[in-house]
C-alpha cells in the first residue's frame, strides 16, 4: 500500500513540469482526476504533490532566473550561437570577443523587465534569427520570443514588420538597433515578497452535494499557518504532513475509513508568485471491510472522465503507473516461493544423506562384531 502510493507520488511529480506553464495561464486547472476504492477500516492517502510549491527553494533567488539571447545564422552556413546571458546580481556575459562593447542588454533588466538587445554598429554578419529566452527555474516557467534581423546597405529598404510569426527588422549597415524583449510580469522583476503567496487547501464534497457547496477541510499557508475546519484534524482522523511546504507534499491521509467518508476530495494548490493554480480531484469509494488478512493491496482506479475540464492527464501516462506498482510485488512473491522450495529440497537431501550414513555405520559395526567374534 505504502509502496504503491510512493510510486504514484513519484510519477505524479515526474509528469508535473509539463503542466506548469499551461496551468499558469489557464487559472485553476484540473491536472488530475482519480477514482480510489478502499475497504472500510483502512487508511487512504490521497496524493497531492507539487515541487513548485516548495518556497524554500528560492532562497538563491538570483540564480534561479536567467535571460539569454541566441542567434541562428542561415548563411554562409546554418549555425547557432549564444550571444549573451545574464542573471540578477551578476554581470552580463557576452560570448564573442567581437561583440564585447557592441551588444548589450540594459543592466536594469531584472528590475524593470526590459531585456531588449541593443546592437551598435550593425555588421552584415548580424543577420539571423534572434531569440530572447527567459527562464525562471524555480517556477519552471520558460518564455521566448523570436526576431529576424536583416541588414541592408540602402536607407530605402530599412523597415520593420510582423510576418505572421515574428517581427522582422531590416536595418541599415553601421546603424544601431534595439531588438525588443520586454516582460513586466512581477516574477521576472525583483522586490516581490514571494513567501506569503502560497496556499494549499483540501475540500470535501459528499455525494449529492453541489461543487460550490463543498466543505473546506483545511487551509495551509507557506508561512506555516494552518486552519482546520471541523474536528477531523484535531481527532487525527485526517492529516497532512507538518512539513508539507518543505517537500511540496500536500497528500491527505484519512484513517479508519467509514462509509460516510465517501465522496469527492479536491486538493487546490495556489502559488500566486509563479501563477500556478492546480486542482486534483479524487472520487473515494468505501467498500465493506476486508475479512481476510490485508496482504493484497487495495486497488487504485485511475480515471480521466470524472470531470473532463482539461485534457492534460492522458491515459497513456496513467497506465504505466499501475504496471509499475504491481511488478515489484510479483517478483517478491516469486523469490519467496523459490526460497521455500530450496529449503524443502535441502532438508530432504539432508535426511537422505543421514539415512545412508547411518545404515553404512550399522553394516560396518556388524562386520566388526563378526570379525571380533571369529578372532575371539
Ligand atoms: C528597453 O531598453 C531599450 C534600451 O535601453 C530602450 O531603447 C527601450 O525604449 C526600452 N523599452 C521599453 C519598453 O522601456
Ligand atoms: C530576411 O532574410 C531572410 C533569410 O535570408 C529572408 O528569407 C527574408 O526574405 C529577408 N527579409 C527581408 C525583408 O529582407
Ligand atoms: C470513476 O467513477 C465514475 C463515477 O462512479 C465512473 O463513471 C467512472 O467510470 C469511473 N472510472 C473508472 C476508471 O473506474
Amino acid at each position: 500500500m505504502n509502496l504503491d502510493m510512493n510510486l504514484l507520488q513519484i510519477l505524479a511529480v515526474l509528469f508535473l513540469p509539463k503542466a506548469w506553464c499551461q496551468s499558469s495561464s489557464s487559472g485553476g486547472g484540473v491536472v488530475e482526476t482519480k477514482n480510489i476504492t478502499l475497504p472500510a477500516g483502512s487508511r487512504a492517502v490521497l496524493p497531492c504533490h507539487s515541487p513548485s510549491m516548495v518556497w524554500t527553494r528560492d532562497q538563491l533567488k538570483d540564480r534561479q532566473r536567467v535571460v539569454h539571447w541566441d542567434i541562428v545564422h542561415s548563411s554562409p552556413e546554418y549555425s547557432g550561437e549564444r550571444l549573451l546571458d545574464m542573471s540578477p546580481g551578476a554581470r552580463q556575459r557576452v560570448y564573442n570577443g567581437f561583440n564585447k562593447g557592441r551588444i548589450s542588454i540594459p543592466d536594469s533588466a531584472f528590475t524593470d523587465g526590459n531585456f531588449s538587445l541593443v546592437i551598435n554598429n550593425v555588421v552584415t554578419s548580424d543577420k539571423g534569427l534572434y531569440t530572447c529566452n527567459l527562464h525562471h527555474h524555480y517556477c519552471q516557467i520558460h518564455e521566448s520570443i523570436q526576431i529576424q534581423l536583416n541588414v541592408t546597405k540602402s536607407v530605402r529598404k530599412e523597415k520593420r514588420y510582423w510576418d505572421g510569426e515574428k517581427t522582422v527588422f531590416v536595418v541599415l549597415l553601421g546603424s544601431s538597433v534595439v531588438l525588443p524583449c520586454v516582460n513586466r510580469r512581477a516574477l521576472w522583476r525583483d522586490g516581490l515578497q514571494e513567501d506569503q503567496q502560497q496556499v494549499a487547501h483540501w475540500d470535501f464534497q459528499p455525494p449529492g452535494v453541489r461543487p460550490n457547496k463543498a466543505d473546506r477541510l483545511v487551509d495551509l499557508y507557506a508561512s506555516g499557518e494552518r486552519r482546520d475546519y471541523g474536528p477531523l484534524f484535531a481527532q487525527s482522523k485526517m492529516s497532512v504532513a507538518e512539513d508539507a511546504f518543505t517537500f511540496g507534499d500536500f497528500s491527505l491521509s484519512i484513517s479508519d475509513l467509514k462509509p460516510a467518508d465517501k465522496g469527492l476530495y479536491s486538493c487546490h494548490l495556489h502559488h500566486h508568485y509563479c501563477g500556478l493554480h492546480e486542482r486534483r480531484i479524487f472520487r473515494l469509494t468505501v467498500t465493506p471491510p476486508l475479512l481476510r488478512e490485508p496482504t493484497t493491496s487495495p486497488r487504485v482506479f485511475l480515471n480521466d472522465e470524472l470531470e473532463p475540464k482539461t485534457e492534460r492527464v492522458s491515459t497513456d501516462k496513467d497506465n504505466p503507473r499501475v504496471v509499475n506498482v504491481f511488478l515489484p510485488e510479483q517478483r517478491g512473491y516469486f523469490v519467496q516461493h523459490l526460497g521455500y522450495f530450496l529449503a524443502t529440497f535441502l532438508l530432504l537431501a539432508f535426511i537422505v544423506f543421514a539415512v545412508i550414513v547411518l545404515t553404512r555405520r550399522r553394516k560396518k559395526r556388524g562386520l566388526e562384531y563378526e570379525t571380533g567374534r571369529s578372532v575371539g
